[in-house]
């Protein structure tokens, strides 16, 4: 597995993924585009050996806080702690902040794992009307 800065040629790959993931909260090609090579962003992105696109993430800075926009891995490639690898490589050590949706238990335990703390829910704050929980970070444990 390579993990490395996102480039324009990841767009369509990154957009076939988000669509799996994300289904109709799924960024356009054109937000893919901004988010990956956009400025105040991270992305990386990881590729297998045959050059598969099994996972991404993406940040952006706020002042002096990260946000965490994105992370998605493909489900073949699950639980075998890639999207941990992401947020290591895509995180600064310092502040961060990110939304994750109340029912997604798995982005959730992911980031209870890797030192996120619950601050806040925004009620409604999705399309389908779903909470979503706000979490920070102070800096990597
Ligand atoms: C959430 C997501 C990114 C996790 O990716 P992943 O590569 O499977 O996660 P990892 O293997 O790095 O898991 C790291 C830790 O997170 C927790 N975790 C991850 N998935 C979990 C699940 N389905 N259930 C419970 N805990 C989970 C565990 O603590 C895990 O450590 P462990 O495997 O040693 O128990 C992935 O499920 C995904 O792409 N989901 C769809 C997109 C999404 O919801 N993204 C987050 C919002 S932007």
């Amino acid at each position: 597995m390579i993990l490395r800065p996102a480039t324009g040629g990841d767009v369509a790959d990154v957009l076939a993924l988000e669509r799996e993931a994300f289904g109709v909260d799924a960024w356009s090609e054109t937000a893919v585009r901004e988010e990956l090579t956009g400025p105040r962003r991270t992305a990386v992105v990881a590729r297998a050996a045959d050059g598969r696109l099994c996972g991404y993430a993406v940040t952006s800075v706020a002042g002096d806080v990260v946000d965490l926009q994105r992370v998605a891995v493909a489900p073949a490639h699950r639980r075998q702690g890639l999207a941990r690898r992401l947020l290591r490589e895509a995180l600064p050590g310092g502040p961060t902040m990110l939304e994750v949706g109340a029912g997604n238990a798995a982005a959730r335990a992911l980031y209870a794992a890797e030192g996120f703390v619950e601050i806040a829910v925004r009620r409604r704050y999705y399309r389908d009307g779903s909470d979503a929980v706000v979490m920070r970070r102070d800096a990597r444990p």
